[in-house]
């Protein structure tokens, strides 16, 4: 392991003023968002669309790393250029999922517990020499009546920190995603408290399988209310209890936080992000891997259509803008006319 060289690639997925795109949807996953804006779900559409992304001009500005699934790790561009080395070309860190999935946790209902731990030492080794630099493995935690269990909770950080010693093991950086799901009634106050829970456990695994807190991303959830919590907190709630959680259960050593947006819409993510940045600095970068927060428009724009290439690039590079000024507190929400 060179810890050097994870720490440099780390803080390379998360310089100041950039993020993460969290383009690694499975390919059920893709299929349901192609299937809401009336695309096909072909492997060429898949493709093409992950091209567009990619090569929308100036996103090098605003977006450090670009996390793959396995099939796109191992695509090319229209003129033949392997993805990981079109993103290498733009100075863009090219990661791969790794996780198989989160499949119901046995004699634990309506908990999940994720699986790929399997040959994950092989896949590694194989990933780094297609270019891969750092990995993914997201652990979801659901809140509920009597749940999360203290021993979900458990299961999913042994989990996390089998992976990412095992990245580290291979030179790979491992973000590091205990994600607590925002469905349900639920306040503020008790994601805060699951997720207060959830980070405790995380990190002292980490500590145990004697991961290095210098070479990991960490990527958690924000602090906000449920879905279907009748009182939503405000942005300013949001970004405070936020904060306080992350201040009292991440390592400083750690060099980066990238958030997953997890179902908020395009603006309320990139809001919180902003909100946070205003009342920093911290010990380490606060920064984005948004998926459906950073897609939604660029899907929508895009519509399946190879004509709406460049439409669905302009939408992506606005929205990667809006969070790289959401970085330094700079956002205001009078920006977003600009992508008309
Ligand atoms: P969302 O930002 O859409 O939650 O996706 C991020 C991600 O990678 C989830 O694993």
């Amino acid at each position: 392991m060179n810890l050097d060289g994870l720490n440099k690639v780390a803080r390379a997925m998360v310089a100041p003023g950039k993020g993460i795109l969290a383009a690694d949807e499975s390919n059920p996953t893709i299929k349901k968002r192609f299937d809401s804006v009336g695309a096909e779900c072909t492997e060429e559409h898949r493709r093409s669309y992950r091209e567009m992304l990619l090569s929308a001009p100036g996103v090098e500005d605003w977006i450090g790393g670009v996390i793959f699934y396995d099939e796109t790790l191992r695509q090319k561009s229209g003129d033949g250029v392997a993805f990981p080395e079109l993103l290498s070309r733009r100075g863009i860190v090219p990661g791969i999922k790794v996780d198989t999935g989160a499949k119901a946790l046995a004699a634990y209902p309506g908990e999940k517990v994720t699986e790929g731990l399997d040959g994950l030492r092989e896949r590694l080794k194989e990933y780094h020499q297609i270019g891969a630099r750092f990995a993914k493995w997201r652990a979801v935690i659901t809140i509920g009546e009597n749940i999360p269990s203290a021993f979900c909770i458990e299961a999913n950080a042994h989990g996390l920190a089998r992976y990412a010693a095992l990245c580290q093991e291979a030179d790979i950086v491992p973000i590091v995603e205990p994600e607590v799901l925002m469905d349900g009634p639920h306040d503020l106050a008790r994601c805060e408290a699951v997720t207060s829970a959830v980070l405790r456990e995380v990190f002292g695994a980490l500590a145990r399988h004697r991961v290095a807190p210098e070479g990991i991303v960490l990527k958690p959830n924000m602090i906000v209310s449920g879905t279907e919590c009748r009182k939503q907190a405000s942005v300013d709630e949001v970004a405070t209890a936020t904060i306080r959680c992350l201040k009292r259960f991440v390592p400083s050593a750690v060099p980066g936080i990238a958030f997953l947006s997890g179902g908020q819409s395009e603006e309320e993510a990139t809001a919180h992000l902003n909100a946070m940045n205003a009342l920093g600095p911290y010990p380490w970068e606060l920064s984005f891997s948004y998926g459906r927060a950073l897609q939604a428009s660029a899907l929508k724009a895009w519509g399946g259509r190879k004509e709406n290439f460049g439409a669905g690039q302009k939408a992506f590079a606005h929205r990667a803008r809006m969070n790289h000024l959401a970085r330094a507190g700079h956002y205001r929400p009078e920006l977003e006319s600009e992508a008309a």
